[in-house]
């Protein structure tokens, strides 16, 4: 049986299962959709961090900013790498989100060229502005995530272990990351960028 909403603060509540595209002989639990959902996101782990990934292969284009969150999603989900057409609690409004997003692909093209910042805190913005924006249905978490991941990889540094289960309340370091997220709101990248150095 899937359990309608699961109230989960600061998360999407899994109330809407009308994209989900596992086989429909049977119904699902949250925990199977979850463990369908890791098994899709282990196959972009294993493509974008096993090795650091060459520009070709993980480019931070508009493009492949999607393109990164259907290959997490899109096994299980047909709004993987599909910007949402609805408004949520966090992030932009929907109609804002492509231009944001080509922002986003285009401060990184320039923090990255010019080493604005260092490689930490690059990652640290980029998870950040890309959650901030919010495109997608959900996923949105964990694709910010692992796109800063492919950063730090991608330039030499270790990926961050995030214990994907950061959607559970009981992630004793929950409480920590939605309020560095929130100081980041405010331009104080301090704590996220902590987080982002491993030392987490
Ligand atoms: N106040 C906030 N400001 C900015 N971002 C937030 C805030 N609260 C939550 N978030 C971000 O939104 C994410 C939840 O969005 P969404 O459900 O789309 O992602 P997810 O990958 O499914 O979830 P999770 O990140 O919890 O695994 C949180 O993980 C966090 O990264
Ligand atoms: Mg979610």
């Amino acid at each position: 049986m899937i359990h309608s909403t699961k109230p989960i603060d600061d998360a999407t509540p899994l109330d809407d299962i009308s994209g989900l595209k596992l086989p429909s002989d049977k119904v699902y639990s949250l925990k199977e959709i979850y463990v369908a959902e890791a098994n899709n996101i282990a196959q972009a782990t294993i493509k974008y961090l096993s090795a650091p990934p060459s520009k070709k292969v993980a480019p931070f284009s508009y493009e492949w900013l999607s393109e990164l969150h259907k290959e997490m999603f899109g096994n299980v989900w047909d709004w993987g790498g599909k910007f949402r057409q609805v408004e949520l609690s966090i992030g932009i409004k929907a109609y804002q989100v492509p231009i944001a997003l080509k922002e986003l692909a285009d401060d990184i093209e320039f923090w990255d060229k010019h080493k604005t910042f260092d490689v930490y805190e690059t990652a640290t913005r980029i998870h950040h502005k890309a959650v901030q924006i919010h495109p997608f249905q959900n996923g949105n978490g964990r694709w910010s995530r692992m796109l800063a991941n492919i950063y730090l990889r991608q330039n030499g540094s270790m990926p961050v272990k995030w214990q994907e289960d950061m959607l559970s309340k009981e992630n004793p370091h929950r409480d920590e990351y939605i309020q560095a997220l929130k100081a980041a709101d405010n331009g104080d990248y301090s704590n996220l960028v902590q987080m982002h150095r491993n030392t987490f």
